[in-house]
């Protein structure tokens, strides 16, 4: 009986091998998500390198299939102020960077109304493509790019980060909150290892369409220009 099992035992070891059982089975748990769980290195350039990969291989996105290019950042990744908006449009998709069309046309007189530039700032958007017809991105899509700006606003470690319009806001903040009560006020609050002022202002497409509340943003900005100031920035 004991010589039986024996020769089963030393038969299966030896199937095992013929197989490269090794090769099949892995007791590690299978992370699908592993490219975009890579670890933050101390090398910011490299980190943003890893990020944008995982982002180009990011499989099954119906925005990534319809538009032309990956809209991943514009500004200066040493900045310590960041912005972040909601998702690029036809002239983004075309040029493959953020608010380079009329929106960002005001983006930059705003920036300029506080004496800053896109040199000076880093600019990138929740999805970092395009959605058709510039529709919203739904509730799905910003879940699947969630992961990424948040890594994102991790690597670049800002100081000052600058949500523009509710879509931002809500993305990175939560959804039970409006921006008519959000903006205009600093939230200390943590992305990863990255601990961060959070100022909520609209959206530079939004004060096109309701120019009266370009003195709500005006007040904003002032904010954002003193604490600039105060954190010697
Ligand atoms: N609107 C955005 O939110 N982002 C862009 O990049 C352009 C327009």
């Amino acid at each position: 009986m004991f010589k039986k099992n024996m020769s089963n035992s030393i038969k299966l070891i030896q199937y095992y091998k013929l197989i490269n059982h090794n090769l099949i089975f892995n007791n590690k748990a299978i992370n699908r998500y592993k490219k975009d769980n890579f670890e933050i290195s101390e090398d910011k350039s490299n980190n943003l390198e890893l990020l944008k990969n995982s982002i180009i291989e990011l499989k099954n996105c119906n925005l990534k299939r319809q538009a032309k290019n990956m809209v991943f950042c514009d500004g200066n990744p040493k900045s310590k102020i960041m912005l972040v908006g909601e998702a690029p449009g036809a002239n983004e998709d075309q040029e493959g960077l953020p608010f380079v069309g009329r929106a960002g046309m005001l983006l930059d007189k705003m920036l300029a109304a506080i004496n800053l530039d896109r040199k000076k700032v880093y600019i990138s958007n929740i999805v970092n493509y395009r959605p058709p017809e510039n529709r919203k991105p739904t509730e799905e899509e910003i879940r699947r790019y969630l992961p990424f700006i948040t890594k994102h606003i991790e690597i670049i470690n800002p100081k000052i980060l600058v949500l523009l319009g509710s879509t931002a806001m809500n993305a990175l903040i939560g959804n039970n909150v409006v921006i008519s009560k959000m903006r205009g006020k600093w939230i200390e609050k943590k992305f990863g290892s990255c601990k961060t002022s959070v100022i909520i202002t609209f959206h530079p497409a939004f004060l096109m369409r309701q120019p009266a509340q370009k003195k709500m943003a005006w007040i904003d900005l002032k904010m954002i220009r003193e604490k600039k100031n105060k954190l010697n920035i």
